[in-house]
């Protein structure tokens, strides 16, 4: 059987789930790859710490190179994450005619035009299961399996850190720093986990989705972006009366007016599937025009669930190591000269639903000040709830509004902080039905 050798450039939470994998599934893999797959140089900063893999029969290096520029290395992963000198190293290895998997998001998100071109004119693969979504075979799904179908949005529960920390939250009422702590120790987060935390690693990751699901080039600078450190447990559980979960979602959707990218909490309907992905998994669902509804669904974060991602690029690229890049499933999806620009929204002009949270004093004639404002703007109540004041005369009034574009309602809400029975600034959700 052909040996094809392999070089990591990484070996923390993903190069070492990684190793483990190929060792103990090695006959499965070989007899799905058509090789054997032997990993035999890796690159850590520090190669005398312990590890989560066996490193036995694995030359280690603290010099990336040596895993680069080694001429019996077919396939390199670049498993490190960051810009520099991951996209450097990339770059050079394509360079030299070798196929690089990598579960980097930030850099693919940033800089994958550039890398996916560089692959091309080197007639090499630049694949990326691994960078969205951790375990679920998103990008095989969205580039082959969909493929009959205009993808009119997709939605997605993709940071595992962040939706592992809002169910800790929820079921346990544990503390926003204690769950981050323990996302961080289980291998969850980013190396910086303000990624998790403020949607940043979301976003990356919807702006593959996009490109993916419209046939676009990447585009992350436009993507709109809110975190979840914001999100109160009051709002939680009013959103839970009101039938709703709330969720850091991600959408992705074409209109004739251009596609929108947002990242933000979300209320969901309970009863709807992904509003009851919990803890680090994630899901994505996926409307095709000819399909329908789709969703996928499965480990979001963690070393052997993404290794799981990895492995399946490398069983793909030992496939067809001898077939020419321009023969293979090209890296976004669509071929490379048929990606198109689209125009992109801004936020302002999105439409959707509001949960809308008012501090307001207790006092007759309130609501009508709020309503008449509201209609003004063109905007109506869908549901409402209104909780007497505990301590003190400050009431909480919970709106759920009809779809809207975003401006009027800020527009909307301009008006009702300016009242005088209103005390604090609105606090304010989008609501998606995902139907
Ligand atoms: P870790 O921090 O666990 O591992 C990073 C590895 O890269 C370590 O072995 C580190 O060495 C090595 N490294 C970092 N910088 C250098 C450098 N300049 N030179 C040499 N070696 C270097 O990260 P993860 O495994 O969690 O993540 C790796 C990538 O996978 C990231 O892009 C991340 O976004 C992505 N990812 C992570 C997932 C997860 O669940 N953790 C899931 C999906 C994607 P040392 O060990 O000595 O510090
Ligand atoms: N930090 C990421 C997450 C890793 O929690 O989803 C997987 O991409």
């Amino acid at each position: 059987m052909k040996v094809v050798k392999v070089g990591l450039l990484g070996l923390g939470t993903v190069g070492g789930g990684t190793v483990n994998v190929l060792k103990r599934n090695s006959i499965e893999i070989s007899r799905r790859s058509g090789c054997e797959v032997v990993v035999t140089k890796a690159c850590a900063r520090n190669i005398t710490r312990e590890r989560i893999c066996d490193t036995d029969g694995i030359q280690l290096t603290t010099n990336p190179n040596d895993v680069i520029n080694d001429p019996d290395i077919q396939i390199v992963l670049e498993l490190m994450g960051g810009d520099e000198p991951a996209k450097s190293l990339i770059l050079s290895a394509l360079s030299q005619g070798k196929h690089v998997v990598t579960a980097n998001k930030a850099l693919i998100a940033s800089h994958g035009n550039e890398l996916f071109a560089a692959a091309a004119d080197n007639n090499v693969t630049l694949a990326y299961e691994a960078a969205i979504a951790g375990g679920i075979p998103i990008v095989k799904a969205m580039r082959e399996g969909l493929s009959a179908n205009k993808i009119e949005w997709l939605a997605g529960i993709i940071n595992g850190t962040g939706n592992f920390i809002l169910t800790e939250m929820r079921d346990k009422g544990s503390a926003f720093a204690d769950v981050l702590k323990e996302a961080q120790e289980l291998g969850y987060a980013e190396a910086d986990p303000e990624y998790d935390v403020e949607g940043i690693d979301a976003a990356h990751k919807l702006c593959i989705l996009a490109s993916l699901a419209f046939g676009m080039p990447l585009n992350f600078e436009k993507v709109y972006t809110e975190g979840i450190s914001t999100i109160t447990p009051l709002d939680v559980t009013y959103a839970e009366e009101l039938g709703y979960r709330i969720k850091h979602l991600g959408v992705a959707r074409k209109s004739d007016a251009g596609v929108e990218m947002r990242v933000h909490p979300t209320l969901i309907p309970e009863k709807r599937l992904i509003a009851n992905v919990d803890g680090v998994m994630n899901a994505v669902v996926v409307k095709g025009d000819a399909v329908g509804s789709t969703l996928y669904y499965g480990p979001g974060a963690g070393a052997e669930a993404t290794a799981s991602s990895v492995i399946a690029d490398i069983v793909d690229i030992c496939r067809q190591l001898d077939v020419p890049s321009d023969k293979t499933v090209p890296s976004l999806g669509f071929i490379s000269d048929q990606l198109q620009e689209i125009a992109l929204l801004p936020i302002e002009d999105v439409t959707t639903a509001f949960y809308l949270r008012l501090s307001v004093e207790d006092k007759p004639g309130v609501m009508a000040g709020i309503t008449t404002i509201l209609a003004e703007n063109g905007i109506s109540i869908e549901a409402m709830l209104q909780k007497e004041p505990k301590h003190g005369t400050t009431a909480q009034v919970i709106l759920l509004t009809n779809s809207v574009v975003e401006k009027g309602l800020i527009a909307a809400l301009k008006g009702i902080e300016s009242l005088d029975s209103i005390k604090e600034p609105a606090i304010r959700i989008r609501v998606e039905s995902l139907q």
